[in-house]
């Protein structure tokens, strides 16, 4: 009994400890701890993020910290007040969050800052002039994948278009980045790579809560596998690898204590980041096109344009090449693709406190803020916020063209904004594939739309966004949606 004693006030004292809630200090912004301890207020922010921060925006303001599964978050509401958190330097770290996150979700040891610098020196080769060989390469594997495919006859077909869109843009992707496997490849094999991916990928948003993998039935040996594909000797014999992915193999080699399970991680991981974000995203603008059939006139319209303009005159007999010069002219497109990445995308911008210190917000304006603590931005806000974009909820494909070129001013309380829309990030974190996606997105719906009619299937209505992975990028649709193409017939 004696003996028991000490152990159960030592539970005692650790449940106190658990169950006290942190208190708010002078300076500090409003508290909502949530009364489950640890837990806090996870499960009501994970059931609707986006309605869950606009109810404690109108309670407590702009800006106010919420207990998240173990975290305390300061959610900055204001887009206003942007700039002076994606400016901050030395006392807001973005990579301390990657560094621990990643590596877990991932399956590779966590990386010194040497080599985390010489990998971030790498995301040059997907932007500047490494965009002109990688954006030729991509519209090639597009051509090749929808000639094996789908360019066989004038039939009307009848498909699922996440499905589909995943499947082209999947296999499209991976062959431009990472080559072409040695093995004569086949459809069949892409296809299975993809069915592995997604089951990794249905789990991603557990992963980066931190679950353990164990916890996740067969997802640690799915992840093995899909390492497996990427181990160096493998790699090694692919043909026609981009040049991006040839440096970080040529980085991982000088790295004598690296294995090689590790680096087919780190290869692993440029899948996920490649092809995460870009699938959902290229659903939606096909999506919220084919829906809106006076868009999909207008933005064709402008493609053949573009091509005539350069001398071509398309026909469905022949390969169409869209040079990066062309698909940069496609303004309307463009307009159309910023406009469906408003609609889906749900990324949260994460920063670590370094140390205790006084945020300055604006030039009136300063918080408290804590070593350790999270500093959120949640961009869906103001991309769903109606006096910044009237009729929010609403897809209009021309929102982002003024005057014949890109818009860019956009206002809230009279003020212009500097940030107004971030489907890519922010700052020092912001997406380094940004360009490419947005390039190779334009070159699917430029193929799809030059190429065939499209048409939804009766009675769909448009899918809700799916929130199980709200904080983490482009949602995905609750539900797939049918639509059926054809190839079309040459215009006289
Ligand atoms: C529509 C498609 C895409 C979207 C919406 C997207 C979005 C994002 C976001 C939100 C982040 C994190 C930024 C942050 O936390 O502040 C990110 C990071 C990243 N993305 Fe993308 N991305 C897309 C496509 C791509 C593509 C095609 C590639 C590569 C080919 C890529 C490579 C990366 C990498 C390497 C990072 C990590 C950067 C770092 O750790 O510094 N992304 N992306």
């Amino acid at each position: 009994m004696s003996a028991l004693l000490p152990l159960l006030f030592g539970l005692f004292g650790l449940l106190l400890l658990l169950l006290r809630s942190r208190k708010r200090r002078d300076g500090e912004p409003p508290l909502i701890n949530g009364w489950i301890p640890f837990i806090g207020k996870a499960l009501h922010f994970g059931k609707d993020a986006h309605k869950f921060l606009e109810e404690y925006k109108k309670k407590y303001g702009d800006v106010f910290t919420v207990h998240i599964a173990g975290k305390y978050m300061t959610f900055i509401m204001d887009p206003h007040l942007y700039p002076s958190i994606i400016r901050q330097g030395r006392q807001l770290d973005f990579h301390e969050f990657t560094g621990k996150v990643a590596p877990l979700t991932f399956g590779y040891k966590p990386v010194q800052s040497d080599l985390w610098e010489k990998i971030r020196r790498s995301f040059q080769l997907l932007q500047g002039d490494n965009l002109q060989p990688l954006t030729g390469s991509m519209m090639s594997n597009l051509i090749l994948v929808f000639r094996q495919d789908h360019l066989d006859h004038g039939l009307w077909r009848s498909s699922s278009m996440y499905d589909f869109c995943s499947s082209v843009m999947f296999e499209a992707t991976f062959l431009t980045i990472y080559g072409r496997p040695a093995a004569a490849l086949r459809h069949s094999d892409m296809e299975a790579l993809r069915e592995d991916f997604n089951k990794f990928d249905n789990m991603f948003p557990l992963l980066i809560a931190q679950v353990p993998i164990w916890l996740l039935g067969q997802t640690s040996a799915i992840r093995k596998k899909l390492i497996h594909y990427f181990l160096p000797e493998r790699l090694s014999r692919f043909s026609n690898t981009s040049e991006f992915i040839k440096t970080r193999v040529g980085l991982f080699e000088q790295e004598s204590s690296m294995k090689d399970v590790d680096k087919g991680a780190h290869h692993f991981a440029m899948l996920w980041a490649s092809v995460g974000n870009t699938l959902p995203a290229t659903f939606w603008a096909m999506y919220f096109l084919v829906s809106h059939p006076e868009a999909l006139q207008t933005v064709r319209r402008e493609i053949l344009d573009v091509l005539r303009d350069d001398g071509v005159e398309f026909s469905t007999d022949s390969d169409v090449k869209l040079s990066k010069e062309q698909l940069d002219k496609l303004i309307y497109l463009e307009s159309s693709i910023n406009e469906s990445l408003r609609l889906s995308s749900a990324s949260t911008n994460i920063r670590v406190v370094q140390e205790d210190f006084s945020l300055r917000l604006d030039a009136s304006r300063a918080i408290s803020v804590r070593k350790g603590d999270i500093i959120a931005l949640y961009p869906q806000s103001m991309h769903l916020d109606p006096e910044i974009y009237e009729d929010p909820q609403t897809f209009q494909f021309d929102r982002f063209v003024q005057d014949g070129a890109e818009k860019t001013d956009f206002y809230k309380d009279g003020q212009k904004l500097r940030y107004y829309l971030m489907p890519f990030g922010s700052g020092s974190s912001m997406c380094p594939g940004r360009y490419f996606a947005v390039n190779e997105i334009k070159q699917f719906l430029s193929l799809l739309l030059l190429y065939f009619e499209l048409e939804l299937e009766e009675g769909q209505p448009r899918p809700a966004l799916d929130p199980s992975r709200a904080g983490l990028g482009i949602l995905l649709p609750s539900t797939d949606i049918r639509f059926r193409y054809r190839l079309r017939a040459n215009e006289a």
